[in-house]
């Protein structure tokens, strides 16, 4: 995730407000930043890595010339926070000059295509195809609107971009998957990721959608469905929104916003590169000893994988708690050892200590990590980023699923290269896994309102428990945990129920179960789940919309709406929606601010 920004102005300085609007958007990412003004046939270009601020103090920000500038605040997902891999980026002949938020998958193969035609790169980015691209076809004598088209229908993926050229009265923008909106001002028009960058100057807004490809100039704008060059009608609407409002998109909290985007984030990880994925399946199929080391969601992220990668892969890869690992395991640690190392921010003080000692000891060293540049990126041998964006609800939510995402890639793509699946088991699980999106989407429509009405009922409960067997042991984790850190309820997690905890607990507690249409874990699940509605708990069954047998024994069934035949492996990306509603409504009932967990802060980055 990146936050761009564009303005056309009538009159005056474009770059103050482009620095204005990057401090604004420094949210959606904050690793490197830059801008790019048109002024007297000529682009001007300043960008360098680090925050807003402290570009600023060095580079002048504000002091581009124009009435026309383009800026973007970077969170790295191709090619490490560098200066030259920060945007926008350039042409050769450095007169378009663009930003861009997203993930161009097919990159590579425009890269070589273009480089065969002469075209220098200067970063290691994804973006720079597109600059290039547009020169490609503006040689070819077509003018910047209709080579921006034309370029566009070449590339795959998500993208945002907003483009500029030296002899163009105005910008072009394009989107397709990631965010983009546009400002109608007095002054001039404005486009942006977020509606907060603008909203100072404008709440006049105009959605964009995707396919669609709008021209700014400083009187107005035109929008085109980029694929057929026809003009497409989007009505302006006015926003009644507070800067902060617009921040959280008009979310009450980070969290509830970030919940929401978990479809989105789940289709980025769908477009990671498979070769690094493979190359990290090889080197845990041929590993002595193979450990996952985490803390926290992290942890849960790996419990899961564990489970998927010994059903499919028939492999032992042992999760670990970073702080236990160095202690206990770290005498087997050698140089047939495989450490996979899985960390949102890459800079946990017990996973890089575990991930130390293991390379200390020659152990092979793997990443997942939300975080390009982060210490566990520079430490391992090789690792997945695993692009979720910041998270700035301090609870994880879609960094987990976008784990959970990766790990079950990881894990199908070990089990086929140790010759465990067949073929059509292979292309059933690839294909459930890129409809998860989809189904994740589905089920937070089904079950949030269900949820809220749960919330209210439950949150003056004094106990929890939560049950999950095999795969959704890890859900159970992971509910209670949410439970825990940001409505401070007592709560257990266990894959059985048995009959000291049932007596423990008592009537007044709540129990939820986790209970998959299939596998190993649903019939001890149901028959604990009758257990506790004998003993008078509160049984709460999240199962699939038409599981008869869960909808008897609960007294409240959550109903998800996943295709049956889903692999169990898969469940835990479904389930863990409707626990993670649940956290955040309880928190919302006990009158606590679900962003601002009191006894939790999230790792940063160093810089
Ligand atoms: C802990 C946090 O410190 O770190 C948890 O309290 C978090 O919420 C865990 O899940 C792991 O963080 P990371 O960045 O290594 O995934």
């Amino acid at each position: 995730m990146c936050g761009i920004f564009g303005c056309v102005l009538k009159d005056g300085q474009a770059a103050p407000r482009v620095l204005a609007a990057l401090k604004r958007l420094e949210y959606r990412g904050y690793d490197s930043c830059g801008e790019a003004t048109v002024h007297e046939g000529r682009i001007f270009v300043r960008k360098d890595v680090g925050e807003v601020d402290a570009v600023h103090a060095r580079l002048k920000l504000d002091e581009l010339p124009g009435k026309i500038g383009i800026g973007h605040t970077r969170w790295a997902t191709h090619g490490a926070p560098t200066q030259d891999n920060a945007h926008p980026h350039t042409d050769c002949t450095g007169r378009i000059a663009v930003a861009h938020n997203g993930i161009i998958e097919n990159f590579l193969e425009l890269r070589e295509e273009l480089k065969a035609r002469g075209h220098v790169f200067k970063s290691r980015t994804d973006t720079e195809v597109v600059p290039h691209l547009i020169e490609e076809f503006m040689t070819k004598g077509l003018d910047l609107v209709k080579a921006t088209m034309e370029a566009v229908k070449r590339l795959k993926g998500s993208f945002a971009l907003v483009i500029v050229h030296a002899d163009f009265d105005g910008l072009v923008c394009v989107k397709m998957e990631s965010p983009l909106v546009l400002g109608v001002g007095r002054d001039g028009m404005y486009v942006a990721s977020d509606v907060p960058a603008f909203l100072p100057y404008t709440n006049v807004i105009v959605p964009l959608e995707d396919g669609d490809m709008a021209v700014l100039r400083p009187d107005g704008y035109e929008v085109y469905c980029f694929a057929t060059g026809k003009p497409v009608r989007r009505k302006p609407r006015t926003v009644d929104w507070t800067a902060d409002m617009a921040q959280k998109e008009g979310y009450p909290h980070f969290m509830l916003k970030e919940i929401h985007e978990q479809p989105r984030s789940l289709r980025n990880t769908l477009r990671l590169d498979r070769r690094y994925l493979t190359m990290m399946a090889d080197l845990l199929n041929t590993a002595h000893e193979a450990f996952m080391v985490a803390c926290g969601t992290s942890y849960h992220a790996c419990v899961a994988a564990s489970y998927a990668m010994a059903r499919l892969a028939k492999k032992a890869v042992h999760p670990v708690i970073a702080s236990e690992f160095v202690e206990n395991y770290g005498d087997f640690v050698g140089a047939r050892t495989t450490i996979l190392a899985v960390s949102q921010s890459g800079e946990t003080a017990d996973t890089l200590a575990a991930v130390e000692h293991a390379k200390e000891r020659g152990a092979t060293i793997l990443g997942i990590t939300n975080v390009l540049g982060s210490k566990l990126t520079r430490v391992a041998r090789v690792y997945v980023c695993q692009q979720s964006g910041p998270e700035i609800g301090v609870a994880a939510t879609k960094t987990y699923t976008a784990q959970l995402s990766v790990l079950s890639q990881l894990a199908v793509l070990m089990a086929e290269r140790r010759g465990k699946l067949g073929h059509v088991e292979a292309e059933d699980l690839w294909e459930h896994l890129m409809a998860v999106p989809d189904v994740v989407e589905a089920v937070m429509e089904a079950t949030e309102k269900h949820i809220i009405s749960l919330a209210k009922r439950y949150a003056g409960t004094e106990r929890f428990a939560f049950v999950g067997a095999g795969v959704n042991f890890a859900t159970a984790l992971e509910g209670r945990l949410k439970l825990l850190e940001i409505a401070y309820a007592p709560s257990i997690a266990t894959p059985r129920l048995d009959d000291n905890i049932v007596e423990c607990l008592g009537q007044t507690s709540v129990a939820i179960f986790v209970c998959p249409t299939s596998g190993d874990g649903r019939e001890s699940v149901l028959s604990d789940a009758m257990k506790a509605a004998d003993s008078g708990m509160e049984v709460v069954v999240l199962a699939h919309e038409n599981d008869e047998e869960a909808a008897e024994v609960a007294d409240e069934l959550v109903a998800l709406p996943f295709k049956p035949d889903m692999p169990e492996v898969l469940t835990p990306l479904p389930f863990i929606i409707p626990l993670q509603l649940f956290a955040y409504y309880v928190s919302v009932e006990r009158g606590l601010n679900p962003d601002k967990p009191r006894n939790l802060a999230k790792s940063v980055t160093v810089k």
